[in-house]
């Protein structure tokens, strides 16, 4: 891409983030009006952002035949991190509600056979297939339903299947994370994310660790473009579905 194009592609993408996330209509439809300016610039500028994607799937650490699903997987780039012998013998379900990102992902997409694009409310979605991961990647914090869509997750994993989620987030301390953010960082960072739909507080965090008291927690911070020396703390998290369950 030349210079200049590149240029123009981040000046859509600056735009859709500046007008920020519609209000008064259905969650469907403001994820559709934030998005279909920028859909096919998404990848590029959110390659730079959204960080972590690579090592959370590489530490699935999945066998060939493996089923995967993703919730809120928007263009289905995620795919493309998955090993090449993973992504031609697995089966693979992608969730999302957003039209114009499942449309890309549609295109992206279109030669695999092995790859259901689905739309729907990540909160419902439902399947007769158990899963052996569930990946979830920068959407829960997007995601007002977050607790239905957890548990959701939960109940689409086969035991022992795993749930992989890396997402931005703000912790004031205590279990399960090991770093706190200072009051500044939080209000800066949560104050500038909700301007486009993103929730950072540790809600979503703290709903994993419970319902998924066997897990890995990392956490790390990804530089910001354009905001020069600049970081947003963000975390990975892989779960374990228990053998038994007594909910669910
Ligand atoms: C920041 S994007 C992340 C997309 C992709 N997972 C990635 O890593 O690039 C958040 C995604 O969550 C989707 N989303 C938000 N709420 C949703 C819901 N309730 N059900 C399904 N998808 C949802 C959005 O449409 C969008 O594609």
């Amino acid at each position: 891409m030349r210079a200049l194009d590149r240029l123009r592609s981040d000046a859509r993408v600056v735009g859709a983030l500046l007008r920020g996330m519609p209000s008064g209509i259905s969650h469907r439809d403001r994820l559709d009006q934030f998005y279909r300016p920028q859909a096919a610039d998404y990848d590029r500028f959110r390659e730079r952002l959204l960080g972590g994607r690579q090592d959370l799937v590489d530490s699935l650490a999945l066998p060939e035949n493996a089923s995967v699903l993703e919730l809120g997987a928007g263009t289905g780039a995620n795919l493309d991190r998955f090993p090449t012998n993973l992504l031609a013998t697995g089966q693979f379900v992608l969730v999302d509600l957003c039209p114009a990102l499942l449309a890309q992902s549609k295109m992206r997409h279109r030669d695999r056979t092995n790859v259901r694009i689905v739309e729907s409310d990540a909160a419902s979605f439902d399947s007769p297939q158990r899963f052996d991961a569930v990946v979830i990647s920068y959407a829960l914090s997007m995601m007002p339903t977050f607790g239905d869509v957890i548990d959701n997750a939960l109940r689409l994993l086969r035991p022992g299947g795993k749930l992989a989620v890396v997402d931005f987030y703000l912790w004031s301390g205590g279990a399960p994370a090991r770093v706190r953010h200072g009051a500044l960082t939080r209000t800066f960072w949560s104050r500038w994310f909700a301007h486009d739909g993103v929730e950072l507080d540790g809600r979503r965090l703290r709903h994993l660790a419970e319902r998924f008291p066997e897990h890995e927690l990392v956490e790390r911070v990804q530089p910001v473009p354009m905001l020069l020396g600049m970081s947003v703390p963000y975390f990975r998290f892989i779960g374990i579905k228990p053998a038994t369950l007594t909910r669910s």
